[in-house]
């Protein structure tokens, strides 16, 4: 805690004008994202593990507040990648360093361009479902909110688990390796170090086209409240609604993770390549940041190394086997239960077609 005041402090007094406001932007970015990523590939395992909760956390996505985070989440993303080009080059041209307070601003303008028209494309999508698709009423929209936050809550436990492990790695660690004085409390620059160096660097360029793709898909040809809109998905031949009796979250990611060129389950792959290379390279980036904070505590550092470690592992067992499940439409009829009870929230009539497959019309063709 004292380290994180100092830290702040000193940021605040120092004056080392554009390059140290760029490295905070940079850091706070970066950690930004990896927040979000985790919360991320938690909720979207639940598209096949437990359709019901996706179909929630979704309705809650699609809310005002998370429509204002997900412009930030963008901006970040965008950031963090443009500045982390100009890291890497800087890295291996060391003579351009007496640019660097130009190539600073200059990011910071490239940043502002690419996401103009971004942010305008992603406006219309807002626009359109504020004006043409029926909004939420305002008292109604907390309802759903509360409900899908609400319905997430028991995963808590999942997080303290997450964090007893990383305490517990940490102890036994100490215990095997003890805590000699006569070491120093810096990390030392090791091989494995200069390959976690090497690897931040490279990942982050094979990121680049992999993550701007992954959002070009779900902000820009399409937003986020078209993931439950009865239109095709994009990138697939497949339109949200035809198996369901209704559009839903659920199904949407279906028809990503079904389709297949050639033999290949394209989304699949690509979101393979995401998630390791992404997992990797942003939790060994928040090891660097929580290591900086931790560095005069053995103890917790280690903690602070344990737990990037432990909630990568977990995340990347999560995302695989999300990705690996044979797909069942089953998945689509249980999310169906869930769609109904967000239009009951709302206010709105549930659709004739959904009562009938809840009645169960619609059951058999889902088992299909
Ligand atoms: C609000 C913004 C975002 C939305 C709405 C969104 C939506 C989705 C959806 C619908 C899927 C599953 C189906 C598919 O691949 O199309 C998915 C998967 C994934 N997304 Fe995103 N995404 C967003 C931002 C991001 C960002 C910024 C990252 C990287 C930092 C990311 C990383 C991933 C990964 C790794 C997967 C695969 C997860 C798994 O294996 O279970 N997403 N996303
Ligand atoms: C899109 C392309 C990206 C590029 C080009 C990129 C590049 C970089 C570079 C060069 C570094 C500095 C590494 C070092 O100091 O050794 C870095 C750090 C970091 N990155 Fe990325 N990155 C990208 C995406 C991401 C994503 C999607 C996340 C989150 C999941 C992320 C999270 C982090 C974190 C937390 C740090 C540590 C920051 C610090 O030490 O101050 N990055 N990135």
């Amino acid at each position: 805690m004292t380290s994180l005041v100092l830290t702040v402090r000193e940021t605040l007094r120092y004056r080392g004008a554009i390059g140290q406001w760029s490295w905070v932007l940079h850091r706070l970015t970066g950690v930004g994202v990896v927040l979000f990523l985790a919360l991320h590939v938690v909720d979207t395992s639940w598209a096949v593990f437990y359709p019901e909760l996706y179909v929630k956390a979704i309705a809650a996505y699609q809310s005002p507040i998370f429509t204002i985070g997900e412009f930030g989440l963008v901006f970040a993303v965008v950031y963090h990648a443009f500045n982390g080009i100009r890291i890497v080059i800087f890295d291996y041209k060391p003579e351009l360093w007496r640019h660097q307070a130009q190539a600073a601003v200059a990011v910071l303008v490239l940043t502002l361009l690419a996401l103009a028209p971004v942010f305008l494309g992603m406006l219309s999508h807002v626009i359109d479902f504020y004006l043409v698709e029926q909004a939420i009423a305002g008292d109604r929209l907390l309802d759903v909110v509360l409900f899908s936050i609400l319905e997430q809550l028991p995963f808590i436990a999942g997080f303290v688990a997450v964090l007893v492990a990383a305490i517990v790695l940490a102890a036994v660690y100490s215990l095997i390796s003890g805590d000699s004085s006569t070491r120093s409390r810096y990390p030392q620059a090791s091989p494995i170090e200069g390959f976690w160096w090497a690897f931040m660097r490279l990942s982050g360029i094979l990121i680049l086209p992999l993550v701007f793709g992954h959002l070009a898909l779900m902000h820009v040809v399409q937003g986020v409240f078209d993931i439950t809109a009865a239109q095709e998905v994009a990138g697939t031949l497949a339109s949200n609604g035809t198996i369901g009796a209704v559009p839903s979250a659920v199904e949407f990611v279906y028809h990503r993770w079904s389709y297949a060129a050639g033999g290949v389950f394209v989304w699949r792959v690509y979101d393979m390549f995401l998630l390791v290379l992404v997992t990797l390279h942003g939790f060994n980036g928040l090891r660097y940041v929580l290591t900086d904070f931790t560095s005069f505590n053995h103890f917790a550092r280690r903690t602070s190394v344990a737990l990037c470690t432990v909630i990568a592992a977990v995340l990347l067992a999560l995302g695989a086997a999300a990705l690996f499940v044979p797909l069942e439409k089953d998945i689509i009829g249980e999310a169906m239960a869930a769609t109904a009870e967000i239009y009951e929230l709302r206010g709105e009539e549930v659709p004739a077609e959904l009562e009938a497959w809840l009645n169960g019309a619609g059951d058999a063709e889902a088992g299909e």
